[in-house]
């Protein structure tokens, strides 16, 4: 008897990775896609709404709400990731325009007013910049304990990528990170650690690209993209080989033995200069130098330390390559 699907929200800044978690998204039955909220990121906010909407269209979503959220961060100045994900958003892909509705409302009310409505507590898979998440927490903190847990892709407990110190979600803006850090509500970390370790070899990639699935094609030409960005040299292995990204957030959630996690705080540093959006992860254990205890069992927050890449890009390609084996439920 397979479980009930899990019910989720998912906050994108669709680029290129955050495509390939939508579609895993749409097309896996082991999660039920209640809303999608938008913000600025990878590309300005109107072009994340279009890529979202002609996204789903490609994966023959349900009419889930979409709403745009959030246009710009907190406080820093905006400053897209259009170097990783190209002027669209989407790379070379190009996707017919979509006919499908946005919510004419703000994304916050739709995350709000989702959260409330569902029977159950709902997991918030965050693929973005934090913003939307942290004007919601603290516009309305009524929803707090109708959040299951907030599932993020940002951070580092190594090495940043926007920047030698912080990842790109986090850098874009540092103090929404560390809003939802510390807001209580339960968080899953997935760094670039395990971002990095769920990879799809140049030959499947290729493979993909021939296909006559249309969203197997526009996965394979997603991911033949990413392995052309210099942002993944050195920090994926294979030659020609892609990261999956934002996806393998996503299936963290549908497969938690994926990983290996470990209960740790983590703050943002702020404070202009060289570290400023970098996470702060503190995996003491033990006394440290001014003779406190670490706080870890205090800590609201999982980190992913590692991840069984093979098995996540595997998940992954099961549910975008209809010539691929059936997910399990
Ligand atoms: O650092 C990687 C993250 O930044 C991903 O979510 C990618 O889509 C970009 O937004
Ligand atoms: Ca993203």
């Amino acid at each position: 008897m397979s479980a009930r699907p899990i019910p989720v929200v998912l906050d994108v800044d669709t680029g290129v990775d955050d495509a390939l978690a939508l579609l895993l998204a749409v097309r896996h039955p082991a999660l039920e896609l209640l809303a999608i909220s938008c913000a600025g990121g990878n590309v300005p906010l109107a072009q994340v709404v279009e890529n979202t909407r002609r996204v789903l269209d490609l994966a023959g979503a349900p009419p889930v709400p979409i709403a745009a959220g959030m246009h710009r961060p907190l406080v820093e100045t905006p400053q897209d990731a259009s170097y990783v994900h190209g002027v669209s958003g989407l790379g070379a892909l190009e996707l017919p325009p979509s006919e499908r509705e946005v919510e004419p409302v703000h994304a916050v009310e739709l995350l709000r007013r989702t959260l409330l409505d569902a029977p159950e507590p709902v997991t918030v898979i965050a693929l973005a910049p934090l913003t939307n998440l942290a004007v919601l927490l603290r516009m309305h903190p009524e929803v707090l304990p109708r959040i299951a847990r907030i599932v993020m892709m940002g951070g580092a407990v190594g090495a940043g990528n926007a920047t030698a110190a912080a990842e790109f979600n986090v850098w874009h803006d540092p103090e929404a990170a560390e809003i939802v850090l510390t807001s209580g509500v339960p968080v899953v970390m997935y760094g670039l650690e395990p971002f990095y370790r769920a990879t799809v070899p140049a030959e499947r990639i290729a493979e993909l690209g021939r296909s006559a699935d249309p969203v197997a094609r526009a996965a394979g030409a997603l991911l033949a993209h990413l392995a052309g960005v210099t942002e993944d040299e050195g920090r994926v292995d294979g030659a020609g080989a892609a990261a999956i990204g934002d996806a393998g957030t996503v299936a963290a959630v549908i497969d938690p033995t994926l990983l290996r996690l470990r209960r740790a705080p983590v703050r943002v540093a702020l404070a202009e200069g060289p570290t400023r959006g970098c996470t702060v992860v503190d995996l003491r254990t033990g006394l440290g130098a001014g003779g406190e205890t670490t706080k870890e069992a205090e800590s609201h927050v999982e980190v992913v330390l590692d991840l069984d890449g093979a098995r996540c890009a595997e998940l992954f390609l099961a549910a975008v390559d209809a010539g691929a084996a059936v997910p399990a439920r």
